[in-house]
């Protein structure tokens, strides 16, 4: 189950103002400067006073992220609220919203009428499901936040102050997906994620742990689904203590050269492509066709 529960995200893209050789951000969506961005300018800010649906749309569907994860993403404040200045994403048990028998029977929809309660992905049956003995429906209750039409940008960085939680079959989970598929569907555009973690508190995977004491950071990226070379790209870090027992400073610094990810301040991994980029770096050679041909070196 994928879920980000209880963070705050002070997404500081750090670039100053008008006078000023441009910076190499560039930033589109309702909620992106209009101005000319200076490096050094902080581009997009939340302290989650409130919760702004117009700056932070939910997922609605049932389709998981597609590795058939059982959560349903859903728009209810029982599921996300915020509360002095954290966003907290809960999650709840369906069987305690539906009943216990629904999960084996009852056919869920979530194609809303409304404009603000619209399936968001239909795809892995996410907008209609009926549970059955074998597959019953998404017994957890979650959700997922997106800025897909408030905010999107390349190059920059970004810091996010977040606690994770604990707790089996937890995966929460920080993320920039591609807002326009330039180079095609997943993962030939990309993917970036700034965290991840398990919420398992007791987890070993020979003799380490790599429950809610371990964090990762990964780009996803490939010409096409079978050809994801994440394993290039995947860096991991661990905190005795556990990511979950307190906050820390998640950030990414994204320039024309390079991608890091940090943990309050200190290294967790990072690429610096040569002239070949992500091509290369990858390992298809020439028996795949490259789409990121003449882009720049930090495509996708
Ligand atoms: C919100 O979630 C709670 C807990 O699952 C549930 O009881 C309530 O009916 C939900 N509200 C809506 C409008 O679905």
């Amino acid at each position: 189950m994928r879920c980000a529960v209880i963070f705050v995200v002070i997404c500081g893209f750090a670039f100053a103002r008008k006078k000023c050789d441009p910076s190499i951000t560039t930033a589109s969506g309702t909620f992106a400067p209009t101005d000319k961005i200076c490096p050094g300018d902080i581009i997009f800010q939340e302290e989650f006073d409130s919760l702004n649906l117009k700056k932070w749309q939910h997922e609605n569907t049932l389709g998981g992220g597609g590795n058939w994860e059982f959560q349903w993403y859903t728009n209810n404040r029982t599921n996300s609220f915020v509360n002095d200045g954290v966003l907290y994403i809960k999650p709840t048990l369906t069987a305690d919203h539906l009943g216990y028998d629904a999960l084996y029977y009852a056919t869920l929809d979530v194609n809303g009428g409304a404009p603000g309660d619209q399936c968001t992905n239909p795809r892995w049956y996410g907008c209609s499901r009926t549970g059955n003995a074998v597959h019953i429906l998404n017994p957890v209750k979650s959700a997922r936040l997106r800025t897909v039409d408030s905010f999107s940008f390349k190059y920059g960085r970004v810091e996010i102050r977040a606690k994770m939680p604990a707790g089996d079959w937890l995966w929460p989970a920080i993320w920039l997906l591609p807002r326009y598929n330039a180079y095609g569907g997943w993962p030939a555009s990309g993917e970036v994620d700034i965290i991840e973690a398990r919420g398992n508190r007791d987890y070993t995977l020979d003799g380490q742990q790599i429950g809610s004491q371990m964090i990762g950071s990964t780009l996803h990226f490939g010409p096409d689904w079978a050809h994801d070379s994440y394993v290039k790209a995947h860096w991991k870090k661990v905190n005795p203590t556990g990511y979950n027992s307190d906050f820390h400073v998640y950030e990414l610094v994204w320039d024309a050269n390079s991608m890091n990810f940090y943990v309050d301040s200190e290294l967790v991994g990072g690429v610096t492509p040569s002239k070949g980029g992500f091509w290369e770096l990858g390992g298809w050679g020439d028996t795949l066709s490259n789409p990121w041909q003449g882009e720049e070196v930090m495509a996708p």
